[in-house]
């Protein structure tokens, strides 16, 4: 972790041209994460016994134990890969955002190097609501106070928008983002569950 000035931190619109450099952070952030999420699943009692089940009935149809025990892991992976697949497509990252009531933004140190950022998305069905997006820091500056700067800084983006709240909603096995957004006084308002395990939780916060 390195000792950051505070003042060469600056945090602004994201330019076309760092499209790919913030493409590459989103991904380096986010690929531990669904793996990590993946990992948990399966390892849950329930996932555990629901795929030795399949196995065992597969067992009747196929000849081959090692395709049976691999078979439901496969499947499930592959459900699960697909749960979580989301919108929008990051090819297009700078287009998305530019268009009105959304943006990105990025964490600049010492003036070029882009560290860090965090998006703002208007939550469907929900005027007065904004969600939290793509917030990453480049693992060379995490734990330096970046992250908290971006949060902090898209509170005032929102605000300055009309919306009274802030939703984002983080994997279960995020540790670092569920103790930034605690430590940032959010609470948890919701979550998403899967074989009865919650994998996703949401926070939110009044602005
Ligand atoms: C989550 C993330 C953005 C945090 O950024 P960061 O710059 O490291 O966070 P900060 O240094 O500002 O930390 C602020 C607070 O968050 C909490 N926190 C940060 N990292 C933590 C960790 N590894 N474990 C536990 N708490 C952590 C702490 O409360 C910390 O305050 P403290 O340092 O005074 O104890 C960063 O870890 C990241 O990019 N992770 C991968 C992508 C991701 O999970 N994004 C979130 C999707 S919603």
């Amino acid at each position: 972790m390195p000792t950051l000035q505070p003042d060469q931190l600056t945090i602004r619109e994201m330019r076309e041209d760092e499209a790919p450099i913030v493409l590459e952070l989103l991904k380096d952030g986010f690929k531990d994460t669904e793996n990590r999420l993946i990992l948990y699943v399966l390892t849950r009692p329930l996932a555990l016994l629901l795929m030795a089940v399949v196995s065992s009935a597969l067992r009747f149809f196929l000849n081959s134990f090692v395709v049976a025990l691999v078979l439901p892991v496969v499947l499930t992976v592959v459900a699960l890969k697909l749960l979580l697949w989301r919108s929008p497509d990051l090819r297009h990252l700078y287009a998305y955002y530019s268009a009105s009531k959304r943006g990105l933004w990025v964490a600049v140190y010492d003036e070029d190097d882009v560290c860090g950022c965090v998006a703002l998305e208007p939550c469907y069905g929900e005027p007065h609501a904004a969600e939290l997006k793509r917030l990453a820091v480049n693992r060379w500056y995490r734990r330096s106070g970046v992250g908290r700067r971006l949060l902090s800084f898209l509170e005032t983006q929102a605000r300055a928008q009309g919306f009274k709240t802030l939703v984002a909603r983080v994997s279960v096995v995020t540790k670092a983002a569920i103790g930034l957004f605690e430590s940032a006084g959010y609470t948890v308002s919701g979550g998403q569950r899967w074989l009865g395990y919650t994998i996703q939780q949401e926070f939110s916060k009044e602005l």
